[in-house]
């Protein structure tokens, strides 16, 4: 099998907080996330705020360090490079952002903003730079009437595409986009859509596509990994786990969409209270304080992602034969393989 072009490797982060030492606080950010992106896949990563999306980003980008775990891109650990190794590493993968706004700045013309990587990176001559700016603001439907604009004075849709002319000019092979069109309305967003999925195609790109909204990641992408509270809880192809979810997150998630197939309907797992805070993480399984078909060993042991077939993984004790009897008819027993997670979950499969 060809190597993987990214590899996230039991990436875990903790954020230190203020206070006293002695009652100094922490928040588990990322906890033992394990990911693969194959070249030409698009991964799509979902979860409500806090649930660690950026963060996981910021670390693949190298923009931030894992508290353990690590990023291997092209092969090579990104977080133990040298510096120049890791600088030509990062010409290959670019980052689109929610706030596009924040991330020009505001004394530059749209020609100086999509100048510049060429410049860093010493590309072609004075005359060619300016041809290459001009075909790549053409790529994404952009005139060069754009050239002489300053990013703040244009409209959201195009300023972000800007954003990804600027993501796209060094022939990247990984885009890593954080939540590209939730600033957008919805139809300059649908219009932002369709360009990602069509210069992905034209490029070849692999997508890393952060998004709190499931429609936007079952349009753009492949597989879908779910994250709650730092954990990945269910990973898989887009198809099954938009057909047959199999973390209780993820159904309520799933069932939130609005309906087009009337067949859905009724099958919904709701969910309980309010989200726990990074600094108050529950106990044992992290959702047990929002699962509706939670057990007693919930809130003191937590599961690993198990494996239900060699593409699709869900962390929840259902999956384990020790649970067969009285599990919801819409779980459907796991293979009994370990990738990842606590220990205590792993027993819990063993011991049946
Ligand atoms: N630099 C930081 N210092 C302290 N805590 C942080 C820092 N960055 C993120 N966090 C915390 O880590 C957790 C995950 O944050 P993150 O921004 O990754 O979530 P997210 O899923 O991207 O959320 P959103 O959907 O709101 O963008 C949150 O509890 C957040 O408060
Ligand atoms: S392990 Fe328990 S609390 Fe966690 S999702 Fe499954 S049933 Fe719910
Ligand atoms: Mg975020």
């Amino acid at each position: 099998m060809r190597e993987p072009l990214l590899e996230i490797r039991d990436v875990s982060k903790v954020f230190p907080l203020g206070g006293l030492p002695w009652r100094r606080q922490q928040i588990e950010a990322l906890s033992r996330v394990s990911l693969t992106l194959q070249r030409g896949e698009s991964l799509g990563i979902v979860g409500e705020s806090g649930s660690g999306k950026s963060t996981l980003c910021r670390i693949v980008l190298g923009l931030a360090r894992p508290t353990t775990g690590q990023v291997l891109f092209n092969g090579g650990d990104i977080h133990a490079m040298a510096p120049a190794d890791l600088r030509r590493q990062r010409r290959q993968m670019q980052a689109i952002f929610q706030d596009t706004a924040a991330s020009f700045n505001p004394r530059q013309s749209v020609r100086s903003v999509l100048l510049a990587p060429l410049e860093v990176h010493q590309i072609g001559t004075r005359e060619s730079r300016l041809q290459q700016v001009v075909e790549v603001l053409h790529h994404v439907g952009l005139d060069n009437s754009m050239l002489d604009r300053h990013p703040h004075g244009l409209s959201g849709g195009q300023r972000q595409r800007v954003a990804i002319a600027r993501a796209i000019l060094l022939r990247p092979s990984l885009v890593v986009a954080d939540e590209p069109t939730s600033a957008l309305d919805v139809s300059v967003q649908a219009r932002i859509l369709n360009l990602l999925r069509e210069i992905r195609q034209e490029l070849q790109l692999t997508y890393l596509f952060v998004s709190h909204n499931l429609g936007v990641i079952r349009y753009v992408c492949d597989s879908v990994a779910v994250m709650y509270l730092g954990q990945v809880v269910e990973h898989g192809p887009i198809a099954q786990v938009f057909a047959n979810p199999q973390h209780p997150y993820t159904r309520a998630l799933v069932n939130a969409i609005p309906l087009t197939d009337p067949a859905r309907r009724g099958r919904g797992v709701p969910l309980l209270g309010e989200v726990s805070s990074g600094t108050h993480m529950p106990s044992g399984c992290r959702f047990h304080t929002r699962c509706s078909v939670r057990m007693e060993l919930c809130s003191a042991e937590a599961p690993a992602l198990y494996a239900l077939s060699n593409e699709h993984r869900a962390a929840c004790f259902w999956h384990t034969p020790r649970f067969a009897n009285g599990r919801p008819d819409w779980i459907e027993a796991g293979q009994v393989a370990h990738d990842g997670g606590s220990a205590a979950g792993l027993s819990a499969v063993q011991e049946k």
